[in-house]
Formats: structure tokens, sequence, C-alpha cells
């Protein structure tokens, strides 16, 4: 019998210790393990078999991270996971493990400004050619795929637009073009989405935001089928050395104890906010999945089964506004991280990221123009009470 995901997210990968019989994860800080030498058990190319000579070096994994990676496949539907010390950590072992000089990556041309940099600034300088594609538009895929595309990189919903990925579509065509499909999950979460179910080949999140949750640990992991993700872990996994530290390990199973009431609040508290701002008539636009008004909203409701905790909404003049929200929040703080507890919000400037990082064509920034103005305001939504969030600022945005 399985059990259902909430009861999944409390439990999986995290059984009483055998000898102990402790409860809560044993945080294990040996970077060594007694090995046998007859096991072959230090061989780099031969991890193939966690869970016969699961440790040997705390590089290739640890007992508190290893459940941390049983957790997160389990709620992903995923065979196994690998866990890295970020969420770039676990995108540079993604991109670089797949593709070699003369490949070809299709990236999200929206995205989490880190991800699309490390794409369309660095690979090409390992000879991996890089296009840069909006996903919300099979045909511009379709157009894109050459015969050297090894992998499709979406995110859904985009940070900081919220334009969403319709994931079966995208999955159907990749695969027609003999390329795997990897999706950055991490606003979704996996409460809200679990991408591989959808047809992706890999889900990967930061670990920093929603799966921690309270703004403490940082980390990433890659989820998928055994034969995509341990080859990962023997190749760049292991020589990247962006190992995830199993202090931090223990911090992120302790968030995602709570993740499914987290997410379910905060989704609620999100939709409350943006409906809230959305009928002020002091904001221009509210930008959320869970929204009608958003452009998207029924394959929202078909592929999400929870709007998501982040909205973005844009103002007449953004940039000042941004400096007032700085100065009078209250409660929400001016800051870049978003999936903890407490509410965080920062403007994203459109031209800022057109030229530091998207640098789109002119009809594809006119298009993301359609969307973020001059700049948009992301507000990650925590816990708090969503009345006092919303209130908070609007009062902050008063002249
Ligand atoms: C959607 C998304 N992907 C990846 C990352 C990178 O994760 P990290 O900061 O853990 O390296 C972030 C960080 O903000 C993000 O929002």
């Amino acid at each position: 019998m399985t059990d259902a995901f909430a009861t999944r997210a409390v439990h999986a990968g995290t059984p009483p210790d055998p000898i102990t019989g402790a409860i809560a994860p044993t945080i294990s800080p040996s970077v060594n393990h007694v090995y046998d030498p007859e096991s072959g058990g230090f061989s780099a190319n031969d991890v193939s078999d966690m869970t016969a000579k699961p440790f040997v070096y705390a590089r290739w994994t640890n007992p508190t991270v290893r459940m941390l990676e049983q957790r997160v496949a389990d709620l992903e539907e995923g065979e196994t996971a690998l866990a890295s010390a970020s969420g770039m950590a676990a995108l540079a072992t993604l991109f670089l493990g797949n593709l070699r000089a003369g490949d070809h990556l299709i990236v999200s041309d929206v995205c989490y400004p880190g991800v699309r940099e490390l794409a369309s600034q660095l690979l090409p300088g390992l000879g991996i050619e890089v296009s840069a594609v909006n996903l919300s538009q099979p045909e511009a895929l379709r157009d894109a795929l050459r015969p050297e595309t090894r992998l499709v990189h979406a995110e859904t919903p985009c940070n900081p637009i919220l334009r969403l990925t319709d994931l079966h579509v995208v999955a159907e065509i990749t695969h027609e073009a003999g390329a795997l499909l990897s999706v950055d999950s991490t606003l979704a979460t996996p409460v809200a989405t679990r991408p591989l179910a959808h047809g992706a080949d890999v889900v990967m999140h930061s670990a920093t935001k929603y799966l921690n949750g309270h703004g403490d640990a940082m980390g990433g992991v890659l989820i998928g089928a055994a034969d995509i993700i341990e080859p990962l872990r023997a190749t760049w996994g292991v020589r990247l050395g962006a190992t995830l530290d199993p202090r931090a390990a223990a911090l992120i199973l302790r968030g995602i104890d709570t993740l499914v009431p987290r997410v379910e609040t905060a989704s609620r508290n999100t939709l409350s906010v943006a409906e809230i701002l959305e009928a002020s008539g002091v904001v221009e636009r509210v930008i959320y999945p869970g929204l009608a008004s958003h452009p998207q909203y029924d394959l929202a409701m078909r592929q999400m089964d929870l709007g998501g905790a982040v909205l973005s909404f844009r103002t007449r003049d953004v940039i000042e506004d941004a400096r007032r929200l700085y100065r009078n929040l209250r409660l929400v703080r001016y800051a870049v991280s978003l999936g903890h507890q407490h509410a965080n919000l920062c403007l994203l400037k459109t031209d800022d990221l057109m030229s530091s990082t998207y640098h789109l064509p002119q009809t594809e920034e006119e298009e993301y123009r359609i969307w973020a103005g001059n700049g948009v305001l992301r507000l990650s939504v925590g816990l708090e009470d969503p009345d006092d969030i919303a209130q908070d600022i609007l009062s902050a945005l008063e002249p």
C-alpha cells in the first residue's frame, strides 16, 4: 500500500535509526566510512547501486544527505535523487553532466537569472550551443530543436513573471526529438506539481526555498530515474565537489516535515493577497497562477494542485514604489529569496534583466514587457495573516 503524499512528506527516507531507535534524523558528520576493499566501493564509476554500498566518502553522499535524497525522490515520484550544496550546484551538475562540446541546450528564455546566465554566458565557452526559447509556445520549441539538442530545460511557474509551461506538451515534443526534459519546479514545489508524472525526465529544486522553508540552509536536488541521476553523481556530482553538508540536509529534512501545511497555507494566503491587491486600484497588474486573470489559468488548474505562494505585481511607477516599499514596509522584508515562512518582496527591473541576463530579441522583449512592464515586484507570501501582508504593502505604497 502506498501512503498518501502528506504521510510520505513526513516519513519517507527517515525510518527510526536501526541501532539507537532515534526518530529524528541522525546528523552524521563523518567524512569517511569503513569499506570492504573487495567490494570495489571506492570506484567513482561504480556508484550505480547506492543501496549495495552507499557510503564510502562523503563527497559521493552521506547517511543524512541520503535520507534527504530518498525523501525528495519519493515526493517527486522519482527513482532516486542527488543532493547538492545549492540549487545552482544542482543545475551545474545537470548541465555539465548531460552536455558536451557540440551538444545543444534549449533553456527557457525567462527563468531564474542565475540559471539563464549559467546556460547562456558560461556553457558556450565550453563549446555547448544554447538557445533561449519561450517554452510556453510549443511552436517555438519545435523550431528551435536540432539533431544535436540533448536537453530542454523548463521552469514552471517561471521566475519572475510566473508564466507557465505545459509540461505534457513540451515533454512530448522534446522526446520526439530524442532529447531529455528537465524542469526547475522550485516555485511549484512537489505539493503543487510533480513534473515527472507529466513526462519530465529530471526535476530540479532549489531546496533553499520551500523544501527548507525557513531561510536557514542552502541546498539543491535533482530527481529522476537512476540511469539519469547516478551517472550525474559519478561524474560532475563527485568532481564538482558541491556536496551538501549533512547539517544543512537535516535542516532541509526538518523543513520538509512541514512542507504540505506550509505550502497549503502560504498558497491560500497568496490567493487572498492577490485578490486584495487586484481589487485595490493601487496596483496596475497582479500575476498569480491561482487568479482567473492569469493568462494561463486553465493550464494552472490542470497542472497545479495549488497556485503556489509567489505572486508578482506591478504599479505605474515600480521603481519609485520599490524605494517606498523598502523604506516603509513593516512586516514584509525587502529581500531577494523566496519560499520562507515570512514574506519577502523585491523589484526585478526589466531593463536590468534584459541587459544583464535575458538579452531578448525585440519581439520577445515586447512580449516580456506585456507581463512585466518596467519591472515586477515579486512577493513571496509566507505564513503571516494575509490581510496583514496586503495591508502592509498597500500602506507602504501610500505617497
Ligand atoms: C527558480 C529558482 N531556481 C534556482 C535557484 C537557485 O537556487 P540557489 O540559490 O539555491 O542556488 C533559485 C534561487 O533563487 C530559484 O528561484
